[in-house]
């Protein structure tokens, strides 16, 4: 079965052709992030307007690489949510409107699922479930028990900032432009990480939720001063951000990591499932592979880690061999969606 994936939840555009919910024959990516990179994050109306330009030159050139005709097309796997809802509906949209011109059916997919989909996705990972899924992005941090591909329940998600946004807010205090995360990697890379005794945040009566804000806000003073806002000018020497990202860098990942442990403990899991744009991310990877080190564990192959249309179609044609008829065609497109709902 040959499934489009088309994914614009936030700043990429992305399509992808995939067949049988694993061979990915081509995965195309194209990113707006030059433009959003002078505001230290996306700025929702320029991504969505990135979309509409973008959106039918990638599906075109995502067939083109894959050899495919649009009349082999036999599904299209669109992310519904959540995400920013201008740049959903684009993506929508032309699914859609492909949908109804091609005579295929499309099906809606949760873009936190399909970052779970993408650490299964690879023709030889086995599924060992019930298992523990850490989602780790931009815009998510959460931890679900995956009882199947498309059954979750939540485990704990966090209250205010996703780890990503907390990466790229540090990186804007040290003054790295957005997204963050890599920059941060790259300066704490062999560096001095007990300088700095910052501290995850706890969440009161709720152990496995995540609160990244208060972490953010100790960096911020370190660097800038107590009580100083993101404007205030740096205090700190061009040789001491290093320190600093490196021992937010590991506050904040064995927060992570300490939380998936207790959750495998409690809910007696057999394996581990990691996706999200943040884990690229080596040093997360070796703390996993060192602190968990009995339980298999499986992180998404990097190009597979940051947004991309191939999870999407990915995770497609699974639910579509569960309830293989199409969405309707007033599907909506949600800014959230709470996980295990659909
Ligand atoms: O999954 P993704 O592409 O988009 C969302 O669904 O949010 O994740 C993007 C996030 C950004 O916050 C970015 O700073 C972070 O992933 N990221 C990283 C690294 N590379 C990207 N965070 C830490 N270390 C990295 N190497
Ligand atoms: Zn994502």
């Amino acid at each position: 079965m040959i499934v489009l994936g088309i994914e614009t939840s936030c700043d990429e555009v992305a399509a992808s052709v995939v067949e049988d919910g694993k061979k990915i024959l081509s995965n195309v990516v194209k990113s707006t992030v030059c433009i959003h990179e002078q505001y230290g994050g996306v700025f929702p109306e320029l991504a969505s307007r990135g979309a509409v330009d973008l959106i039918i030159p990638v599906i075109r050139e995502s067939l083109e690489l894959a050899g495919i005709e649009k009349k082999s097309i036999d599904l299209i796997a669109v992310t519904k949510g959540p995400g920013l809802i201008g740049s959903l509906l684009i993506g929508l949209n032309t699914a859609k409107t492909l949908s109804m011109a091609l005579d295929v059916p499309f099906i809606g997919v949760n873009h936190v699922e399909a970052h779970l989909y993408a650490a299964m996705m690879a023709e030889n990972t086995p599924r060992l479930f019930p298992a523990l899924g850490v989602v780790l992005s931009g815009g998510h941090t959460l931890l679900v028990k995956i009882l199947d591909v498309g059954k979750y329940e939540l485990i704990g998600q966090t209250v205010d900032d996703a780890i990503g946004e907390a990466f790229d807010k540090v990186a804007s205090f040290l003054n790295f432009p957005y997204p963050g995360g890599p920059h941060i990697e790259k300066l704490a890379k062999n560096v001095d990480d007990t300088k700095y005794a910052f501290q995850a945040g706890k969440v009161k009566k709720d152990p496995f939720a995540f609160s990244f804000s208060g972490l953010k806000t100790s960096v911020l003073y370190s660097v800038k001063g107590q009580g100083s806002n993101k404007k205030s000018p740096s205090i700190i020497s061009e040789d001491e951000k290093k320190y600093i990202a490196a021992s937010f860098q590991k506050t904040a990942f064995l927060d992570v990591v300490n939380k998936s442990i207790k959750a495998i403990d409690k809910f007696n899991l057999k394996a581990i499932y990691l996706g999200g744009g943040v884990c690229v991310n080596q040093t997360l990877r070796s703390y996993f592979s060192k602190l968990a080190s009995e339980t298999p564990l499986f992180f998404a192959p990097k190009d597979l880690c940051m947004d991309n249309a191939a999870m999407i179609a990915g995770l497609g044609y699974h639910l579509y061999q569960k309830r293989p008829y199409s969405d309707p065609l007033d599907l909506e497109a949600l800014t959230r969606i709470p996980i295990g709902a659909d």
